[in-house]
């Protein structure tokens, strides 16, 4: 006798009361070891705790002139409570997450910084110790977990959309923020049948402000979910698609009439999700003989309508993407030949050990014919990763692409170099910040009409400072250093993404 067929949303709500991730002997760091560190290398206050649950301060200028017409905030968010309660996460991606907020008015820009009070960190709060499962370690005798957003850390980055400020992690629910406060509110719930499930923290704003989003629960039943939200903030469509084998699907991209989801062979089966001794990250295997699998989704139906298939790699970040006449679809994406990067080098200086000996993710290029097998191939040389592009292209032919960028050998830090990169052919305009200065993320924002016409905004650690401080930088001219440096009186931990809402 067959047993009847669940109903979607018997399987939506599975999904989201499913003890996900139990445990893990992914080991926590040791504060010794990690203070002996940054007694060696002034590189690991990066990877410090945040030195106060909020921070508020004007930046004072160093260099050069604001300019007046850049007006709004400029949204971070990262892993920023590494340490608490004598305990230190294992990797870099664990840590409570902090929002900041760099208010431009014209004439100054403000800092303001607060830890998010999640469920989560709020449960742990009242336990007296850290007790709730992380990205990549699990504390001693670890709670039991009754959905994602038990274990939300809010940490990865910031959607500013139709009045709401949220603070984005990847396997659970949009945090909504007061905007004012910086306070922690509610989880976003953008269905009532979906709440808690995972609304990924790379989501994609299309010029009529449609917002696209993916989620990629992994656990009673793998799956994506697309996300269609509209100018108001409403759930426009939704679907699910069951993929087998899954893992991480961290970022997509979107063209004039699809999604394309990109999907790394580093995988998790049921049975190593449910197990008590590895963390999530630890539930992945990689499995490079299954390639990485492309999916290409119609924007109407929100069906798969094309399947491709690349050799093995693996990516978190891609710039852009879009559609040429044949059909054919383009992208970009940062792709390592392995997760090794993400599995040991970001464990490394939650224990003071600034090396990051993995190869690190090249910028390359991908073409997917309607007919015939996909193709890859390397758009420029050396490491790149935290690509942005002008919002504006999203869906469009791209020309300039914003990253970080180094040389692909070496240990150290590699990524401090920002520039523009040309899909076509190489490295255009960069400049290349200082041995004692570490660049995060830097974000476009447009001014005149041409593509790349604008700013790019850059926060950066000075390790001899022994503080943050704020770059701009016009985009067309970026060889020429900061147009304007700002600096503050102290140290932020090095924030992942973020976002900037002109005003
Ligand atoms: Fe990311």
């Amino acid at each position: 006798m067959n047993a009847p067929m669940p109903s979607r949303r018997n399987i939506l709500c599975a999904i989201a009361s499913s003890p996900l991730f139990l445990a893990t002997r992914a080991k926590a760091g040791r504060k010794a070891d990690f203070n002996a560190g940054l007694a060696r290398d002034a590189g690991l206050l990066a990877f410090a705790t945040a030195q106060a649950m909020e921070f508020a301060a004007p930046l004072s200028t160093s260099r050069g002139r604001l300019p007046a017409d850049l007006t709004g905030v400029l949204w971070r968010n990262g892993p920023a409570e590494h340490e608490r309660f004598g305990h230190r996460y294992g990797h870099w991606f664990d840590g409570d997450g902090m929002i900041q907020a760099f208010a431009f008015n014209g004439t100054g820009v403000t800092h303001r910084a607060r830890i998010l009070d999640t469920p989560k960190r709020r449960a742990e709060s009242r336990a007296g110790r850290r007790n709730m499962p992380a990205f990549g370690t699990l504390p001693p005798n670890p709670a039991p977990i009754l959905g994602p957003d038990d274990m939300n850390a809010a940490n990865t980055s910031v959607l500013v959309h139709a009045g709401r400020v949220m603070a984005l992690w990847e396997g659970g629910s949009a945090l909504e923020v007061d905007p004012d406060t910086l306070a922690a509110k509610s989880f976003v719930a953008w269905r009532e049948d979906l709440a808690s499930l995972p609304f990924s923290a790379h989501p994609k704003r299309e010029a009529d402000g449609t917002v696209w989003n993916l989620g990629s629960p992994l656990s009673p039943r793998p799956m994506l979910l697309i996300y269609r939200i509209d100018a108001a903030g409403r759930l426009a469509a939704f679907n699910h698609i069951p993929v087998s084998p899954l893992g991480m699907v961290h970022d997509f991209i979107v063209t004039a009439k699809h999604l394309v989801a990109l999907l790394p062979p580093f995988v998790v089966t049921p049975e190593r999700l449910a197990s008590s001794t590895l963390s999530f990250l630890d539930a992945h295997q990689w499995q490079p003989e299954i390639g990485t699998r492309v999916l290409t989704i119609d924007k109407n139906t929100l069906q798969v309508v094309r399947r491709h298939e690349l050799p093995a790699g693996f990516h978190f970040h891609h710039g852009n993407g879009w559609e040429e006449r044949d059909g054919t679809i383009q992208l970009d994406l940062c792709q390592a030949p392995n997760p090794d990067f993400v599995i040991r080098d970001f464990r490394a200086p939650m224990r003071g050990d600034l090396h990051f000996p993995s190869a690190n993710p090249r910028y390359r290029r991908v073409a997917l014919p309607p007919v015939g097998p996909a193709r890859i191939e390397d758009a420029a040389p050396g490491a790149s990763e935290f690509p942005r592009i002008d919002p504006r292209r999203t869906g469009l032919r791209h020309r300039k692409l914003f990253a970080l960028n180094g040389p692909h050998e070496g240990t150290n830090w590699k990524l401090r170099r920002v520039v523009w990169l040309d899909l076509d052919g190489g490295a255009g305009d960069g400049w290349t910040y200082p041995p004692h200065q570490v660049p995060e993320e830097h974000i476009f924002v447009p001014r005149r009409e041409a593509e790349g016409d604008g700013w790019l905004l850059g926060p950066f650690l000075d390790t001899r400072r022994g503080a943050s401080g704020l770059n701009v930088f016009d985009a067309m001219h970026l060889a020429d250093g900061p147009l304007w440096q700002g600096e503050l009186p102290y140290p932020l931990p090095y924030a992942l993404h973020g976002t900037f809402a002109a005003s």
